[in-house]
């Protein structure tokens, strides 16, 4: 095993207002109450094979961290770890793990400090025809096309475009075997960004992330729709922990300072809290800038059980959990017949935070804040003159009556 590190250290890049704002509206973040961690992005290549390499993402705070692998072995996927101590490391033994049986292959150790695994894996990419709906929410979607299986995929080396300055790096794949040149010009890119501190970045959705989250964005851009009007959807299968799924939840807020017109925060959760979760607001967008212009409605289907072997298998999946869970999918799908759509630029960009402990609520902003205090206030006010005003009158009053 041969690494890569670029690691980088976190603190203080806190201007003043943010500080002064995340005391006077605290969130609940961070698992263990770390509120910065350490993060070091790595990327960990075979000896043999430099094509075939993972990210490790090691964010480690006071009593814990936190282990991301992204790997494109197999379909794109990530393990999520969390171990309670700031000691834990992870072990690849890449004969192993790139052979059939691949159990043990890759492990954190010491295996006792694990206290949450689990792991997403992003099987395919799905294309409909929409010309002839008319009803945006109707399903089924309208004619499927084949579906791109994203096991067969070829990635872009994942070392040239990690940036140690913002924690991030994307993998850029497109179809191996590609007979319509759809993907000529085109790719579908998954960029992870680990972060240090909580904050939120500066384009939309503006998903509020903590030191114990990743955040991907999944971008299809210039690949040729085979369609004039096509959607595009996309395959997310998981781990159940225990018999059942991870649950889906859906949160409502009346504040959309930060992602226009949408009131609404999907979280896929693995277990009770603290567990690991996913966190998305139900958008897309069709234009790098997004803007509320160009949002596009993100509708996800219930999990569902499945069959594993009727999904492609990632090896870092079945080295890390030895003994094969049963897993759950569930589709996403992006934009709607009419509205903005991927056919307006032949882009497509949706975000989602994943991540280990009670996951990021977002407080309302301060706009809304302040209209509310001015909407509260002004009345409060009045009543306040009016009250000052009465006090006054009965001084003069008692004046009066003290004179008279
Ligand atoms: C990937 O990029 C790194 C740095 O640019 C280089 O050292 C490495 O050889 C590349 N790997 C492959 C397979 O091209
Ligand atoms: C870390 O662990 C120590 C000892 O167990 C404890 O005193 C301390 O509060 C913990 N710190 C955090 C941030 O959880
Ligand atoms: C990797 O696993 C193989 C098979 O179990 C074993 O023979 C080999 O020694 C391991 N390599 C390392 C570096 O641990
Ligand atoms: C759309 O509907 C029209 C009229 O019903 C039909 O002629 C046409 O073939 C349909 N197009 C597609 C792509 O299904
Ligand atoms: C790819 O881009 C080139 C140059 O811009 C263009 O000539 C070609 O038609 C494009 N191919 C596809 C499949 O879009
Ligand atoms: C796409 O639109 C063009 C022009 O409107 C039309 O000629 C063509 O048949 C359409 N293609 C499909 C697949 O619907
Ligand atoms: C996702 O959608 C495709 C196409 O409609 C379907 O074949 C597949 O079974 C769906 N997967 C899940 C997990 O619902």
């Amino acid at each position: 095993m041969s690494g890569y590190e670029k690691p980088s250290r976190g603190w203080g890049f806190c201007a003043l207002s943010p500080v002064l704002l995340s005391l006077l509206m605290a969130a609940p973040l961070g698992l263990l109450g770390e509120e910065t961690r350490q993060v070091s992005l790595k990327v960990i290549s075979n000896g043999l094979d430099f094509s075939q390499n993972l990210l490790h993402i090691r964010a480690v705070g006071t009593n814990s961290t936190l282990h991301y692998v992204w790997s494109s072995l197999g379909p794109p996927a990530v393990l999520l770890v969390a171990t309670n101590t700031p000691n834990s490391t992870l072990s690849v033994n890449w004969s192993l793990l790139l052979s059939s049986d691949p159990d043990g292959g890759l492990m954190v150790l010491p295996e006792e400090s694990i206290q949450f695994s689990s792991a997403l894996v992003f099987t395919r990419l799905f294309e409909f025809d929409s010309t002839n709906m008319s009803d945006a929410a109707s399903r089924p979607l309208g004619k499927s096309y084949p579906p791109y299986s994203l096991a067969n995929f070829s990635w872009n080396n994942i070392t040239d475009s990690l940036d140690p300055a913002t924690l991030s790096a994307t993998f850029r794949g497109h179809p191996i075997r590609d007979p319509t040149g759809a993907f000529t010009n085109g790719s579908l890119a998954f960029r992870v960004q680990a972060f240090s501190t909580s904050g939120r970045p500066a384009q939309p959705p503006r998903l509020l992330h903590s030191a114990d989250t990743c955040q991907l964005d999944v971008a299809l851009v210039g690949a040729s729709p085979r369609g004039n009007r096509s959607l595009f959807g996309l395959e997310v299968a998981t781990l159940g922990q225990g018999p059942g799924c991870p649950s889906m939840q859906e949160q409502h807020s009346i504040d959309d300072e930060y992602a226009p017109a949408v009131f609404q925060l999907d979280q896929l959760l693995w277990g009770s809290l603290p567990s690991g979760f996913m966190q998305w607001r139900p958008v897309a967008f069709s234009q790098k800038r997004g803007s509320r212009d160009s949002a596009m409605p993100c509708q996800s289907s219930p999990l569902q059980p499945t069959l594993a072997y009727l999904l492609p298998q990632s090896p870092i999946v079945r080295a890390f959990f030895k003994t094969q869970d049963h897993s759950c999918a569930f589709n996403l799908t992006f934009g709607a017949s009419t509205g903005p759509g991927y056919w307006d630029q032949h882009y497509l960009s949706w975000s989602v935070l994943l991540g280990v402990g009670t996951p990021p609520v977002d407080a309302l902003s301060p706009l809304v804040l302040g209209i509310m205090a001015v909407a509260l206030g002004a009345p409060a006010l009045m009543l306040l003159a009016g009250g000052l005003l009465l006090l006054l009158g009965h001084k003069r009053d008692s004046e009066y009556q003290s004179i008279n």
